[in-house]
């Protein structure tokens, strides 16, 4: 539809540059569209993978915390993880690892999709990636690193995305094009990369391209543990206003000793 829609655009922008009447309206042309759960849907049998060029989207976010129970077992089916779980990854992980498979028959496909952010961070990268490089044998032939993709509806968020193009190993070109973006909501600069990491960073640095940081339990070195890093999870719940400490103190006054101790040990 965004490919009509840009088409009747441009054709809009002729004929007032070239004052003509050019339109391809009513379309003639049809394409051939599943309406479905892409996760659920066999991609082969809308397609086979010896006739696809490219496969492109953009596909939902939905973090761990945040996926139905459905979603979870979608993910876990899907990655195919030696744990039988999905970990930490976001739903639109999903998708990757879904086309990933898919290519195994067609190595020339081209795969770019739109994602979070996160699936290039943190503790998501080692739960993602080594399933795109190693077992599906694909690499980052292009990537838009962390910009800010504002919505047009109004009071709408921004969300803070990218979008990672791959290809297998034995098509991948010589010459990776990464886009940075030095104002998070402005316009990218380009630069050219022999390799491209999971990271979204010009690999050329790094003694394996496709290194990631793996979880570990243990502190690397003498160091306490850490039990949990600070995320506020509490929907607001532990949050205790001035208005509220004082209306909390009114009716329970030995509440103050378990604050201070509360405090004590945050600061500890
Ligand atoms: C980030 S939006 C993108 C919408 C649109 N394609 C665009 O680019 O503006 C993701 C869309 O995927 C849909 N979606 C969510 N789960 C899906 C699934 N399992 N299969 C197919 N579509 C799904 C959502 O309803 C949402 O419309």
């Amino acid at each position: 539809m965004a490919m009509w829609m840009m088409d009747h655009i441009a054709n809009n922008a002729i004929n007032e540059a070239f004052r003509l009447n050019y339109a391809r309206i009513p379309l003639k042309d049809r394409a051939h569209i599943l309406h479905g759960d892409a996760l659920e849907a066999d991609w082969s049998a809308l397609l086979p993978p010896g006739k696809c060029s490219y496969i492109m989207g953009n596909p939902p976010f939905v973090g761990q915390s945040l996926q139905t129970p459905v979603q979870r077992q979608q993910m876990a089916r899907i990655l195919d993880a030696a744990s039988g779980k999905a970990g930490s990854l976001d739903y639109v992980a999903a998708w990757f690892v879904k086309a990933g498979r898919y290519c195994q028959a067609n190595h020339r496909i081209r795969i770019a999709f739109v994602a979070t952010n996160s699936i290039c961070q943190g503790v998501q990268v080692a739960q993602l990636w080594p399933q795109l490089f190693d077992r599906f044998g694909l690499e980052i032939f292009f990537a838009h690193r962390t910009f800010s993709w504002g919505s047009e509806a109004r009071g709408k968020a921004h969300v803070y995305v990218v979008i990672v193009g791959l290809v297998h190993r034995e098509h991948e070109p010589n010459e990776k094009r990464l886009f940075s973006y030095p104002d998070i909501k402005g316009g990218p600069v380009e630069t050219r990369q022999a390799a491209i990491s999971a990271y979204l960073v010009d690999a050329k640095g790094t003694a394996n391209r496709h290194m990631v940081v793996t979880e570990s339990s243990r502190p690397l070195c003498d160091v306490p543990t850490i039990l949990y890093g600070s995320k506020p999870v509490d929907g607001g719940h532990l949050i205790l206003s001035a208005t509220d400490r004082a209306a909390l103190l009114r009716h329970y006054p030995t509440a103050k000793n378990l604050i201070r101790k509360l405090l004590v040990l945050m600061n500890s």
